[in-house]
């Protein structure tokens, strides 16, 4: 496979609310500008703006390309920049036509050589890069269920209460994949601390100097332990929570809270769910309507080492052949 490879962000550039969060002007917001770092994330205040909801009926009756894609394309081929761009629309076309979509979702796509724009060319590592893609900006929203989690904008701004040639599959496959990742399936379990990742939490808040608890993703809410169909929101971050008392902190950086974190009690549950992360079988994701654990769709969790960003956050290729869905 050549290392001919594209990364993308979606790209919304307001936060467009259409319910209330109580009598506050602002509601906290991430903007996250560099799709391969997905750890990266820039704190910021999102003001609330109420928007006109749109009937379903108008929704149905518009089945056009809801995605509004800014194409850069970063290799000199004009043949296969346009080929590639042409892919891009037919994404957004088959999106469209299986989500409800009522407000246009805006991608910023770029198509790269990863050899010669990140000097990934002949990598030792275990893994290649085929694409990356994160939400340009997440908003913490507080859940059903109390918990806050992290919800990414193209998703928050939908809430109103054939034939290719055999080459473009692959990339079809993997634009696709990535595209599914902006629009929220990604967890954020992850081990924020180590580079070789030792442990997994929920993200670690961390704004200037103060923990504000751990973070997961609206994908996380639907995470189970499949051996027996429990909840990880209740099995693991709710432990998480009670790191400290959960009581607001001052630690003056990474380092010392997670000094602080290895010597907890909620330390523990951390390599507990690392050691789920690579395990088979170990994980699904379940919709709350379902109650039946056969309904879960498998996680990746046979990977190890642990692979950040490939872990987790895709369905399990052994299990489930994604050509197939075409
Ligand atoms: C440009 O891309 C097209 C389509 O992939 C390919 O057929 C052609 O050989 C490429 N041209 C060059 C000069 O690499
Ligand atoms: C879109 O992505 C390109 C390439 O990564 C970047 O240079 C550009 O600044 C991005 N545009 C916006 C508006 O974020
Ligand atoms: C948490 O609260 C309990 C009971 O109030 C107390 O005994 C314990 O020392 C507290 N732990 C921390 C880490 O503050
Ligand atoms: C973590 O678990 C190990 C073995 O299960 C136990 O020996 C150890 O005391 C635990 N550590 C903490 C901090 O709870």
């Amino acid at each position: 496979m050549k290392i001919l490879s594209f990364l993308m962000i979606t790209l919304d550039l307001f936060c467009i609310i259409s319910y209330s969060f109580g009598n506050d002007a602002y509601i906290q917001c991430y903007d996250h500008p560099n799709p391969i770092d997905r750890n990266y994330k820039v704190p910021i205040h999102c003001p609330i703006i109420k928007e006109k909801k749109i009937p379903i009926q108008e929704l149905a009756a518009s089945s056009t390309n809801k995605f509004k894609i800014t194409f850069t394309c970063g290799i000199t081929n004009i043949t296969l920049c346009n080929k590639v761009k042409n892919e891009f629309e037919t994404i957004g076309t088959i999106i469209t036509s299986v989500l409800i979509i009522n407000s246009p979702i805006t991608v910023n796509a770029s198509f790269i050589d990863f050899c010669i724009a990140l000097g990934e060319c002949n990598s030792n590592s275990k893994y290649i890069t085929l694409g990356s893609a994160i939400p340009a900006r997440t908003i913490q929203l507080q859940d059903d269920d109390g918990r806050i989690r992290t919800y990414p904008q193209a998703l928050v701004k939908q809430f109103q209460f054939d034939k290719h040639p055999e080459n473009q599959r692959d990339f079809l496959l993997v634009a696709l994949h990535e595209m599914i990742h902006g629009l929220g399936f990604v967890s954020n379990w992850d081990d924020y601390i180590n580079s070789n990742p030792e442990i997994l939490t929920p993200d670690i808040s961390l704004t200037s100097t103060k923990f504000n608890g751990f973070l997961e993703s609206a994908f996380d809410k639907y995470m189970i332990y499949i051996p027996t169909r429990e909840r990880i929101s209740s099995i693991i971050t709710k432990e998480f929570d009670k790191f400290k008392n959960g009581s607001n902190n001052q630690f003056s950086s990474l380092q010392k809270f997670a000094k602080t974190f290895k010597e907890s009690p909620q330390y523990n549950f951390s390599l507990d769910m690392i050691g789920k992360g690579i395990t088979p079988f170990s994980l699904g994701f379940l919709l709350h309507e379902s109650t039946k654990a056969s309904d879960a769709i498998i996680l990746e969790t046979s990977l190890n080492p642990y692979s950040k960003g490939s872990s987790i956050s895709y369905f399990d290729l052994k299990h489930i052949t994604i050509r197939e869905t075409f």
